[in-house]
């Protein structure tokens, strides 16, 4: 990989996303797990943010677990949603510390793609403007692709979140060149959507074998980690599973720009 340019400014934060645990729980029906002890347990263990995504069809997170997390949590919560009505309504009723936009397609097992802000430009722009009015930080979550990271910064959103998804999957198959090149575009992207004032985020199948270097992209703020940790937590128990990950991010900042940078 090439040396980034600059230095990062300020710690990468670390957003561990609780929408699996409500998974397990709902296997059941019941109330267990809860993914309120969840989000607090990865508060301590040293979570800088808690994301939730309710979806329109409430397979995990339902809309009590939206007021028990909004009510219980000390960090902030990460509202993910689909750009309708309802999720709006549902986001200016609670105001929570950022909202993240992502497409929703009720036949996915996860969220496959970023949102096309392009070919959604002025919906978006209206969807978005009382939410930041209410003072919601809003993020959209794009594919690393020019023209989308252009198409937000027009919108007015003040955050994009990087879909890493496709990174961790030519990573997963081996298929190393072209996860290489998938390193690079997500790199320059970032650099990209930063000179635009942007301030950027990335996620998406995260894990101890991919973390570092996109960890390592001095534009990159705040990654969101779930499904990993959440599996994980089965065999090494969720505090030490998110404190490994936080670890690993830290060594990825110390060995790409020095100590002092984590
Ligand atoms: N960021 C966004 C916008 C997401 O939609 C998701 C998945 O819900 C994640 C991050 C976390 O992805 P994963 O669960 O694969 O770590």
């Amino acid at each position: 990989m090439n040396t980034p340019h600059s230095k990062p400014t300020g710690k990468l934060r670390l957003g561990v996303n609780i929408d699996h645990v409500a998974t397990v729980r709902n296997a059941r029906g019941g109330a267990y797990p809860d993914p309120l002890r969840a989000a607090m347990l990865a508060e301590s263990s040293g979570a800088d943010g808690i994301t939730a995504h309710l979806r329109e069809d409430r397979r995990h997170i339902t809309d009590t677990d939206i007021d028990a997390l909004m009510s219980g949590l000390s960090v902030p919560l990460n509202f993910e949603m689909a750009a309708t009505d309802e999720m709006q309504k549902i986001a200016l009723r609670h105001k929570p510390h950022a909202v993240c936009l992502v497409p929703e397609k009720r036949e996915e097992r996860t969220t496959e793609g970023g949102l096309d802000v392009a070919r959604e430009e002025n919906r978006l722009a209206h969807f978005i403007a009382p939410l930041r009015d209410a003072g919601c930080r809003v993020s959209i979550f794009i594919a690393a692709e020019k023209r989308q990271i252009e198409a937000a910064a027009r919108i007015g959103a003040v955050v994009i979140e990087l879909h890493t998804g496709a990174y961790c999957d030519v990573h997963a198959e081996r298929r190393f060149e072209e996860r290489d090149a998938e390193l690079e575009r997500l790199r320059d992207m970032s650099a990209f959507a930063a000179s635009l004032g942007l301030e950027v985020h990335a996620g998406h199948g995260l894990t101890y074998d991919t973390v570092k270097p996109v960890a390592a992209f001095p534009e990159v703020v705040e990654l969101n980690i779930g499904h990993f940790l959440i599996g994980e937590a089965i065999f090494s128990g969720l505090d030490s599973a998110i404190r490994r990950m936080r670890a690993l991010m830290d060594d990825a900042r110390r060995e790409t720009f020095g100590e002092g940078v984590a």
